[in-house]
């Protein structure tokens, strides 16, 4: 047996984190050489529903589960944690624009990135899965501090990948891995760019597997719209298909990635193709075999994709401007 990773999971009595921890209980997130010591944190009300979810994890007798805890105290669950899964944030409620959500959940990542910084391992890699993923990540990675460098902070754009993926293979006809290199950049949001005109099907560019025209139009909007049809067909948002996202996220961070593929990650930016510096936007990405992640560098752009991408990162402008009093408060302590 390897090593045991210490990982916390907020939100962990929502819907999203029923359908992960026993994904990462049974070791498809870590590998089946990896024990896991599985810290669930959620609000105080919520303890002891959690209390249920351990029992129901402690009955599923993992062999890889070595200890399981809850509290809705961060100083316990975040101790020398080597990964952080952000799940738990304020659900949007009737009538809630995508602002007041920006601005209901800033204070939490506030909360989040300050405990991360405080109390988490030296290594310690953060994933933000509650939404505005994205802007959520960015607030919390301010709120550490310069102890955890840029490149361990990252937002779940995943899910969009795969619905992307999905669509795009039933569309052509083709075995979804089959499907390469079609990655999101930008918000996760409904500006979303799934980058069809670099993506590859069969070893052909999309384009010419499928008709550009509906690349252009009906594509982007099935998978921008694809969690709003979701929920409109569920009548609760997408559950285990985002914490099968999750669990792929990790592992896609874990493992080199295949030379013929990318996979889209919303990182931190380093002001490369255009957006703008600290902005966490989701970019395609490659894992080296050392086991590091970088931005797949030299996609070019068509005038079509670049319009798109400016689109969804002015988006990104604009909630960090929204956020731009917490960020400044984060930063003075
Ligand atoms: N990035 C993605 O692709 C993606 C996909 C699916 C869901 N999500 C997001 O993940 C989040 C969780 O989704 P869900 O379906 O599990 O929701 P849910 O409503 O079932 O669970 C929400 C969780 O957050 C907790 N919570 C509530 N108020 C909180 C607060 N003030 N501080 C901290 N935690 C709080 C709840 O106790 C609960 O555990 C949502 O923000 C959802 O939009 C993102």
């Amino acid at each position: 047996m390897g090593k045991t990773v210490k990982v916390v999971v907020t939100g962990a009595t929502g819907q999203v984190a029923y359908a992960l921890l026993p994904r990462i209980a049974s070791g498809g997130m870590f590998g089946p050489d990896t024990e896991v010591d599985l810290r669930l944190w959620d609000i105080p009300p919520m303890i002891d529903k959690a209390k249920g979810v351990i029992m129901e994890l402690e009955d599923g007798a993992y062999p890889l589960l070595a200890r399981v805890t809850a509290s809705a105290d961060r100083a316990e669950t975040h101790g020398d944690i080597d990964w952080a899964l952000l799940v738990g944030s304020v659900p949007r409620g009737p009538g809630m624009e995508r602002g007041d959500l920006i601005r209901k959940n800033g204070p939490i990542f506030l909360e989040e990135g300050r405990a991360i910084a405080r109390h988490g391992g030296r290594d310690v890699r953060v994933v933000v899965v509650g939404n505005p993923c994205n802007t959520n990540c960015l607030i919390a990675r301010e709120a550490a501090g310069p102890s955890i460098p840029d490149d361990r902070w990252t937002a779940l754009t995943r899910l969009d990948q795969n619905r992307a993926r999905a669509l795009l293979a039933a569309k052509a006809g083709a075995r979804m891995r089959d499907v390469k290199r079609l990655a999101i950049w930008g918000n996760h949001s409904a500006t979303l760019y799934p980058d069809f005109t670099n993506a590859v099907v069969g070893g052909r560019k999309a384009a010419a597997a499928v008709d550009r025209a509906w690349l252009e139009t009906e594509f982007i909007a099935l998978v921008q719209q694809r969690g709003a049809a979701v929920i409109a067909a569920r009548g609760v948002s997408s559950a285990f298909s985002a914490a099968q996202a999750v669990v792929d996220h990790v592992r896609s961070l874990l493992t080199p990635t295949p030379a013929d593929d990318w996979a889209s990650v919303a990182v931190v930016s380093d002001g490369g193709y255009g957006v703008p510096k600290g902005l966490v936007s989701s970019f395609p990405v490659r894992v080296a075999g050392d086991g590091w992640w970088e931005v797949v560098q030299g996609v070019e752009l068509d005038a079509f994709a670049r319009g798109k991408v400016d689109a969804t990162v002015a988006e990104l402008v604009r909630e960090r401007e929204m956020v731009q009093d917490l960020i400044a408060g984060a930063a003075a302590r």
